[in-house]
């Protein structure tokens, strides 16, 4: 089990034993960052998940990062950054051997169908205005067991899936690969990600069901558009769909 280090060939990463989140420390500290500022825990005393959720953040079993990114387009360009998120800490899994990991819109990442890491990107700034954006991701590393039931959905782990990986190594990987990768989307926009998402998407082709409160609309899945809004063909017409209130599950 390797312990948290402070990375020294990477800079401006700061290691913290306990917290209640590293989102909500950047967020705390946001006029005092720069992009690409980032911060890792042990342990979340009061992790973050989605739509109000809780993180399950056992200490030195996992990966708690957040980056802040400064973004000159403004809060609407905030969904296609979080699905660029998914894509890097993705294909940064593929590397380290992790070959069957597939992102799940807007930007969960899944192995058969177990959830093996969770993106939460929180912002200030009005519309308009330049974007002070957190970007928040729990990756499962060396979970074996939630002996309380906590985590009210399927789960994995790399270790569950066979994989062991140096959290220095692979931390170190995700935050380069990231801090790469927004550069790059910061000036050319979603164009260069889309190929790459397809690649790894889990539902393209494939009928779905978008839960939208009480409603619920099928599907097929055509992939994302240039603004990281989903695809759907439905009654023989491809719709754009964006917003957080909606969950995507197989039909
Ligand atoms: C999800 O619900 O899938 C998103 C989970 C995001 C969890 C990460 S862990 C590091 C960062 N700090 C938080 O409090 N939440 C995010």
């Amino acid at each position: 089990q390797t312990v948290l280090s402070q990375l020294y060939h990477i800079n401006n990463v700061e290691v913290i034993s306990v917290i209640d989140s590293t989102n909500q420390y950047l967020l705390n500290n946001i006029d005092k960052l720069n992009s690409g500022d980032t911060c890792l825990a042990e342990y979340q005393q009061a992790g973050r998940g989605r739509r109000g959720g809780k993180w399950f953040s056992p200490f030195g079993t996992n990966l708690y990062l957040s980056m802040y990114w400064r973004l000159e387009q403004g809060p609407a360009a905030a969904m296609g950054l979080s699905l660029v998120v998914g894509i890097v800490i993705a294909e940064t899994l593929i590397q380290f051997g992790c070959g069957d990991v597939k992102v799940k819109w807007p930007n969960d990442l899944y192995i058969n169908d177990r959830k093996l890491a969770g993106i939460l990107v929180e912002m200030t700034g009005k519309t308009g205005d330049v974007a002070h954006i957190v970007i928040g991701a729990g990756i499962n590393i060396s979970m074996k067991s939630d002996p309380l039931s906590v985590i009210n959905q399927h789960w994995t782990s790399l270790y569950q899936e066979g994989i062991v990986v140096d959290r220095n190594e692979f931390s170190a990987a995700v935050i380069e690969n990231l801090r790469h990768a927004l550069t790059i989307f910061e000036i050319q926009g979603m164009a260069p990600f889309l190929p790459r998402w397809h690649v790894l998407d889990n539902f393209l082709n494939k009928p779905v069901k978008l839960i939208i409160g009480e409603r619920e609309v099928f599907g097929i899945e055509r992939g994302i558009n240039e603004f990281g809004a989903l695809l759907l063909e439905h009654e023989g017409e491809v719709k754009a769909w964006v917003g957080g209130e909606i969950s995507l599950r197989a039909a």
